[in-house]
This record gives C-alpha cells, structure tokens and sequence, in this order.
C-alpha cells in the first residue's frame, strides 16, 4: 500500500479509470485518492467508494503528492493557470494529455515541481495498462516513484519525449486496433458456427494467450506463428489469404496514418 495522496483532476474516461484501477491494484486506499470535474454527478460512484470527489481543483491539488493531469489539450492552460500557485516543489505532476509537451506544462505553471508524461491506455482499470513515460533529466528517486506507480497499473517504459505521440498511436490508439481484430475474429467465429458469446470467449482468450506468449518468453511473432503452421494446412491457409488480402500491409497503413494525424494536430 502506497502512504501517498494521489489527485486526480479531470474525472473522465482515463481519470476514473485510473482511480478504480489504483483501487484494485491496492496502490492506493479510496481515502487516499481525490478526484476532480465540473460535473461531479458523473461521479457518483467512485464517491461511493469513498474517494474523494469535487470539483474544487485547488483543494483537490493542496493535499496531494502525485497530480494526475488527465483533461483535454485544450483544457490545460486554463487548469494549469488555476491550479499553479496551489502546487509545491515536493510534488510530481504527471500529465496523460496527449499532445502537450512538458516545457509547455513548465512555461505554464512556473512552479519548479517534477513533470512526467504518461500515456496508458484503457485497461488501466484492470491493472493491464501499457504506460510509455517520460521525463525532463527528473531525480531517480521520483522516476522510481512514477514507474512504481505504473507498474502497479500494468507495464511502463520511459521512453523519449519526443515518442510519446508514437506512444499514443502504438499504446493508447491501439487499444481500438486490437478490438477491431478481435471483433472480425467472433465475426468469422459465427459464420464458422459459434454463437457471438462462445465466439467472443474464444477469441478473446486467445488473442490474450497469444499475447502472453510474447511477453512471457520473449519471442518474436513469427517463432509462434512457425509453431503453428503446419506444412499444407489451414493455419497457413488462412493467413496467407489474409496477407493476400492486405492484413498486415492494411494494419501498417492504419498506424502510420494515425501517426500522421497526431503529428499534424
Ligand atoms: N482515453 C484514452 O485511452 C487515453 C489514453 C491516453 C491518454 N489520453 C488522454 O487523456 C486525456 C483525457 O482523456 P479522456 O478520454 O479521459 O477525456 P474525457 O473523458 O473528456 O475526460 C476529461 C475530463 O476533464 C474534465 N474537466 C474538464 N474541465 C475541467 C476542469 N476545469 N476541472 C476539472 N475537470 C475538468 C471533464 O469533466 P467535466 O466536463 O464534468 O468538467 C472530463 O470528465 C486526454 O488528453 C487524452 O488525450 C486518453
């Protein structure tokens, strides 16, 4: 258990998601959390879990000793401006706003605290969150600390600032990637005669299991594939119809010209 106060502001998709996950994960007691939005309504049930739930900012921001920023890029002047003179040199920011480098987070608060940027994505609600991090020259003790914050969360990695939008397409967008392979696996699965709940299991576990694969024995994607296709048979079947069709050139394309659209905005 963490003895640390954690203030969350901007209590939306990623901000509540990563208050439940700190929760389940036991990083952190409901009493040690506050979270913030204008619309504190929408929050009604993290507060009956016992967070803390406002829409003072300030307050919320005084207490705290890690500050999780994760509002919209265009909210973040006006939130950092509010919030600036209510920080301290002894806490860390960390920012999961896409897009928003951390000298423009500094230019803005002129507090001298410690900045991180952090992009995870969705499954931070269930502790299975791929977190890309990264940091300006920050004291060991305080990367140790964000980094012990994430892992408990899922995976990190400090990565490069100027990746992190990379991040964003590999780590975050990718959720949506690897949802729509899933959902055009249960498609075929029920054409091949499963009903959409059993075909839905199936691919899901198996995709996980794939997954798990890789990140447990350190292989590459094609060892496993190797393990599977047999000389004449159906696996190379059908991925070879697949590549035929595009799949791997098609999933290129679709990351690089998401990348393309982040780098532009
Ligand atoms: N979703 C993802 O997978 C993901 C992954 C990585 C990073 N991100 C980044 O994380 C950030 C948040 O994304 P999101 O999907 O969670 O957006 P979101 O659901 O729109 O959440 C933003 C929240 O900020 C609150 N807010 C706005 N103004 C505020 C203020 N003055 N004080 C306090 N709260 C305020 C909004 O609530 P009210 O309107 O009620 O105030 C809203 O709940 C974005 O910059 C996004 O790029 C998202």
């Amino acid at each position: 258990m963490s003895l640390k106060n954690i203030a969350i502001i901007g209590g939306g998709n990623l901000g509540t998601a990563i208050a439940e996950g700190l929760m389940i994960s036991k990083y952190a007691k409901a009493s040690q959390i506050s979270i913030t939005r204008r619309n504190t309504e929408l929050l009604k049930d993290l507060k009956a879990k016992g967070v803390s739930v406002s829409s003072d900012n300030k307050a919320a921001v005084k207490k705290a000793d890690i500050i999780l920023l994760c509002i919209k890029p265009f909210q973040v002047k006006e939130v950092l401006t509010e919030i600036s003179k209510s920080l301290n040199k002894h806490q860390i920011l960390i920012s999961v706003v896409s897009s928003t480098s951390i000298s423009e987070i500094k230019n803005i608060l002129k507090t001298d605290l410690q900045i991180f940027r952090a992009m995870p994505n969705t499954a931070i609600a269930i502790s299975e969150s791929m977190t890309c991090l990264a940091h300006d020259n920050s004291p060991k003790k305080d990367v140790d600390a964000v980094v012990n914050l994430f892992n408990k969360l899922g995976r990190s990695v400090i990565i490069e600032e100027k990746l992190m939008e990379a991040a964003t397409i590999i780590g975050a967008c990718g959720t949506a990637f690897a949802m729509r392979y899933i959902r055009a696996n249960i498609q075929g699965g029920i054409e091949i005669g499963f009903d959409a709940k059993t075909a839905s299991l199936i691919v899901a576990q198996t995709v996980k299991g794939a997954a798990q694969l890789l990140i447990q024995n350190g292989t590459h994607p094609e060892q496993e594939i190797d393990k599977v296709t047999t000389p004449k048979g159906c696996t190379i079947a059908g991925l070879n119809e697949m590549e035929h069709n595009g799949l791997s050139s098609s999933l290129i394309k679709g990351i690089t010209e998401s990348y393309k659209k982040i780098a532009k905005n």
